[in-house]
């Protein structure tokens, strides 16, 4: 029996919102930005509510306890073992991507796969940074790695690899042997690895998610893992999330350039919501994940049969349709749609040309809706 009602349609009009005010006093179904147009978890608000009765509130830091549910909850989806000590607390995942960009010493370059998160592009861009990014290929019909574009890619400086997995924007979870066989060539060359796994709870298939740095002792000793309650429980706005690095040292380097970034306390109702999210809110996970996966399901059907020009591949996690629109006679997708009242976000920002990205995490008749709109665009061509 279903507790949440993920249909239930929230006006988010006047509450500061990001994806919303984008196309304020305009009649856009506002799909671009990576957050949910459904209330969190009611164990989240309670927490919350309780924590601002107590009325102060003051510089605030992570509790042991919240460490410890953090270890248990690594143990628990992951069989992984971590230490609380190893835990790095983050105002946000995008901070913690910054901060490994100032890990690098002069002239020392990145790489990544595109499309990209836009700030894997932004980030080594706005730190001057060489940022090599290599396509990902199409094999038997699904993305993954070019391992041999990747390898072709390297330098001699080449120090950091940014990779998302489960992968924002085109919805992998990758197997054991295809990050086993990208991250071999990172350990080769003596390469950093920023594992984000902000997605990593929100699997929408039969895949399982394998943090990269439980691959084996080597990978924990270089990959800098980026986790957040964020997504899953969408609490995008409470700005809270965390890093994973085992190797002392380099745990050490980190925490050095985050407090240039950052202060050393974190929001005092993000580490409530946090832990509340993280220890109470299984129920609400497992329902969110079965809405997504028929929203998911909708969209791809939709896409594929129903919109000429337009394909999609079934996303494996998130809650983002990448679509390709590269058939679509039109010069600007995402100006297109819009005019049509339905906000994507266009591949630009993305470091590829001719799709869009859209966000399927609402209610379901407002997903209809917008699919609706796009249609009688496309056919009105
Ligand atoms: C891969 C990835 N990393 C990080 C973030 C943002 O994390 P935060 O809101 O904690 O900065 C997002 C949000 O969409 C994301 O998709």
């Amino acid at each position: 029996m279903m507790n949440v009602n993920f249909d239930k349609i929230i006006d988010r009009r006047n509450t500061g919102s990001l994806k919303v005010d984008k196309y304020k006093d305009r009649d856009i179904i506002s799909m671009w930005v990576a957050d949910m147009d459904f209330a969190a978890p009611t164990p989240v608000i309670d927490a919350i509510r309780d924590r601002l009765e107590h009325g102060i509130l003051g510089y605030s830091v992570p509790t042991d306890e919240l460490n410890d549910i953090v270890v248990k909850r690594m143990a628990n989806l992951y069989g992984w073992d971590i230490d609380p000590d190893w835990i790095v607390w983050l105002p946000s995942l995008v901070v913690g991507i910054n901060v490994v960009t100032h890990l690098l010493a002069r002239d020392d370059e990145m790489i990544t796969f595109v499309p990209a998160y836009p700030p894997f592009l932004i980030s080594p861009h706005i730190a001057d940074t060489k940022l090599h990014t290599v396509e990902l290929a199409v094999k038997d019909g699904r993305y993954t790695f070019d391992i041999e574009a990747f390898k072709n890619a390297i330098t001699d400086r080449t120090r950091i690899f940014i990779l998302c997995n489960p992968y924002n924007p085109v919805g992998r979870v990758f197997d054991e042997k295809e990050l086993e066989a990208i991250t071999k060539i990172c350990l080769e060359r003596d390469i950093l690895i920023c594992s984000d796994e902000i997605h990593c709870e929100l699997i929408l298939s039969d895949k399982t998610h394998i943090p990269t740095a439980t691959l084996s002792q080597r990978h924990l000793e270089n990959t800098i893992t980026l986790m957040s309650p964020a997504k899953t429980f969408n609490l995008p706005g409470m700005n809270t999330g965390l890093a994973i690095i085992a190797d002392p040292e380099l745990r050490k380097q980190y925490t050095r350039k985050l407090f240039i970034c950052a202060p050393p306390c974190i929001n005092a109702l993000g580490l409530v919501a946090c832990k509340a999210a993280y220890s109470q809110c299984e129920q609400y996970k497992g329902e969110l994940v079965e809405y997504l996966k028929e929203n998911a399901k909708i969209t791809y059907d939709f896409v594929n049969t129903q919109i000429p020009h337009l394909k999609m591949k079934l996303p494996e996690a998130t809650y983002l349709a990448w679509i390709d629109v590269r058939d679509l006679a039109v010069d600007d997708a995402e100006k297109f749609f819009e005019d049509a009242g339905v906000g994507l976000q266009g591949s630009k920002g993305f470091g590829v040309p001719g799709f869009v990205r859209l966000n399927f995490g609402c209610p379901r008749k407002v997903l209809l809706e917008a699919l609706q709109r796009m249609k009688r665009a496309v056919d009105s061509l």
